[in-house]
């Protein structure tokens, strides 16, 4: 077994599909026998799961929005992750600093510079070690969302937003290609799960 763990992160636009293959990866890696800390944001501890509650139903401004998934953020890597990867457990967590960049970033267009400081100020140089990037067109993510359940405050954005959220994801994996893999989510379940358990083998089994 690898004594260190690993930090991986899943993104997408809602809709693409990442959650299914958050669980199997999980799955995959405990049946290996790895310690794994499975996590989400925003969210993952009591305090980031109540502000979680407040960004996803509660109407307020981009800059409150922004600063509160990097208050919920700081609060997560602070109780939850930092401890989990320095005990050496395998962290895999649903959405990161990446969904800032694609939403408050692209979606809502919040200030690039304004980000890459609160980026800095929380995290420092802490990067996943990899970041599954699911990808699908926004129609195409509408139609599976409207087969789910409730929507949220950012669910019921509009097809342009998510356009935009995705053309942003893009770009940021456009610039970190050693960290993100692309996953095309109109795949099969089958040949996603596959993928990811090679890549995951690949970085650290
Ligand atoms: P989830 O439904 O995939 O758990 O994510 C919750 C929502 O929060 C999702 O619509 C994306 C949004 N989000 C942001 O806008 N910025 C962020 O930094 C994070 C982590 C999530």
């Amino acid at each position: 077994m690898s004594p260190t763990g690993r930090f991986v992160t899943f993104e997408g636009i809602d809709g693409a599909g990442k959650s299914t293959h958050v669980a199997q990866s999980i799955d995959w890696l405990r049946a290996r026998g790895h310690e794994v800390l499975a996590t989400r944001e925003p969210g993952g501890t009591e305090l980031a799961e109540a502000l979680r509650e407040l960004l996803l139903h509660r109407p307020m401004s981009l800059e409150t929005e922004l600063m509160l998934m990097f208050a919920a953020r700081r609060d997560h890597l602070e109780r939850l992750v930092r401890p989990a990867l320095a005990a050496g457990r395998w962290v895999v967590c649903d959405r990161f600093t990446d969904s800032t960049w694609a939403y408050q970033g692209g979606g809502r267009g919040g200030p690039a510079e304004r980000i890459a400081w609160l980026e800095q100020w929380v995290h420092g140089d802490l990067q996943p070690d990899r970041t599954y990037l699911f990808d699908l067109p926004a129609e195409l993510a509408a139609e599976r969302r409207a087969s789910a359940r409730a929507a949220d405050r950012f669910e019921r954005e509009d097809e342009a937003f998510f356009r935009r959220v995705r053309e942003a994801y893009r770009q940021r994996a456009g610039q970190s290609p050693g960290r993100f893999l692309v996953v095309d989510s109109r795949r099969t379940i089958e040949e996603i799960r596959k993928l990811l358990e090679e890549d995951i083998a690949s970085i650290g089994i």
